[in-house]
């Protein structure tokens, strides 16, 4: 079967094509392609995702990106002329009309692209409906209802987090058996907007351990880096800061705290650490903020890297996990990488972490995610139709 899978949650328009084959027990799939149209330029202007803008930007980027995704997947076909006579023409393109009428930068090059190219061979849409920015998630879930009325395709709604934890097992090409993780699991899920821990009883059995309780470990990254002038998004240039300072192996300047590291839940807070860092940069002049920003950056990052790494430790030994799965943007963090590997492998737990190119936010985790629901529910004979998909910010996993 093939997925064709949409992710707009926050400013990435992706879209991606897998192949999947094989049964429940015996999954394996291809990623035929995976594009990512990042906004990040834009952004980056005003510090932080503007929901707005991104919502018009995924309006303009989709129909390119789709257009990309079928022809790198060899199903991009050009329609015969003239197009065979379909009766429910009219009918549809007036559904597509009432489906995209908030989005009609997106309906006006939607309409010529449908008209042009022939039905591809796929067999599900799949498209992310939270958590996230709504005014992003909705332009990806309309144009997915569209594509799906216009092409007669089902549709599944594809949780983000759940998209980000399969994102660990995300390869290019078929590998049969292409994973197997030992259940229970445990799933520490790190990105700009979620920070969260999961027990993953079996595939697509989740129960929340714990989460954070004010900002997410990202978006801590994000707004030291703000302080420091260091742009958007503040992950990768706070760790490569970071990083620098190591290598030339430096003493300790700076100390910062390590929120509810020792606090009997699985809950965080990098709030009070970002405000820690806020009060240090407050006592200092211009020229000692600048000299000592890699230092606060190599400690920032420790502090919160202590934290995730303590705790994810400890919660998967209470819970007798087997496996540690790990996803979201800030696992493209080497240090964490590291640390979380070294810790998983000195207590017994194997590790699942996604490839650097699939941390940041893809289609293809979307993709995966749909194929293995498809995979478990079909068996169950459950309808994936899902013609009333509505985005909800603050999806839960369930
Ligand atoms: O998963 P993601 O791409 O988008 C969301 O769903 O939020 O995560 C983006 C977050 C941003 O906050 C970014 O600063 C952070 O991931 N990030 C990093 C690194 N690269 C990206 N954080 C720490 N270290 C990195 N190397
Ligand atoms: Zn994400």
């Amino acid at each position: 079967m093939k997925i064709l899978a949409i992710e707009t949650s926050c400013d990435e328009t992706a879209i991606s094509i897998l192949e999947g084959k094989g049964n429940s027990k015996n999954p394996s799939f291809k990623i035929l392609s995976n594009i990512v149209s990042s906004q990040v330029k834009i952004h980056a202007k005003w510090g932080g995702v503007v929901p707005n803008l991104a919502k018009r930007e995924h309006q303009r980027n989709l129909v390119p990106v789709i257009k990309k995704a079928l022809k790198e997947s060899s199903l991009l076909k050009i329609q015969n002329f003239p197009p065979r006579a379909d009766p429910s023409l009219a009918e549809k393109l007036k559904n597509l009309g009432i489906i995209l009428e908030r989005e009609l930068e997106l309906f006006k090059k939607l309409i010529p692209f449908l008209n042009k190219h022939k039905k591809p061979k796929i067999d599900l849409i799949a498209v992310t409906n939270g958590p996230g920015l709504e005014p992003a998630l909705w332009v990806g879930i309309n144009f997915a209802k569209a594509l799906a009325i216009f092409w007669n395709k089902p549709i599944m709604g594809i949780n983000h987090m759940e998209g980000h934890l399969f994102s660990a097992f995300l390869r290019e090409n078929f590998q049969t058996p292409i994973f197997k993780p030992q259940f229970p699991a445990v799933a520490l899920l790190v990105s700009g907007g979620h920070t969260e821990l999961i027990l993953v009883k079996n595939w697509l059995k989740y129960e929340p351990l714990g989460q954070t309780r004010d900002d997410a470990a990202g978006e801590a990254f994000d707004k030291v880096a703000k302080m420091l002038g260091l742009g958007y998004p503040g992950g990768p240039i706070v760790s490569k800061l970071a990083q620098q300072y190591r290598d030339v192996r430096r003493h300790d300047i700076v100390e910062l705290p390590r929120p509810m590291i020792n606090s009997q839940n699985y809950d965080f807070s990098f709030s009070g650490l970002k405000t820690a860092v806020l009060y240090f940069v407050k006592t200092l002049s211009k020229e000692k903020i600048k000299e000592l920003t890699p230092a606060i950056c190599a400690e920032f990052q420790q502090a919160t890297i202590d934290v995730l790494v303590q705790k994810t430790i400890r919660a998967s030994k209470e819970h007798k996990a087997k496996t540690i799965i790990v996803g979201g943007g800030v696992i493209a963090n080497k240090t964490l990488r590291e640390k979380l590997t070294q810790e998983s492998s000195k207590n017994g737990f194997s590790i699942a972490l996604p490839e650097i190119k699939f941390t940041g936010d893809n289609a293809a985790m979307i993709g995966l995610a749909a194929f293995m629901r498809e995979k478990i529910k079909r068996k169950k004979n459950l309808d994936i139709t899902e013609k009333n998909l509505k985005a909800n910010g603050n999806l839960k996993l369930a």
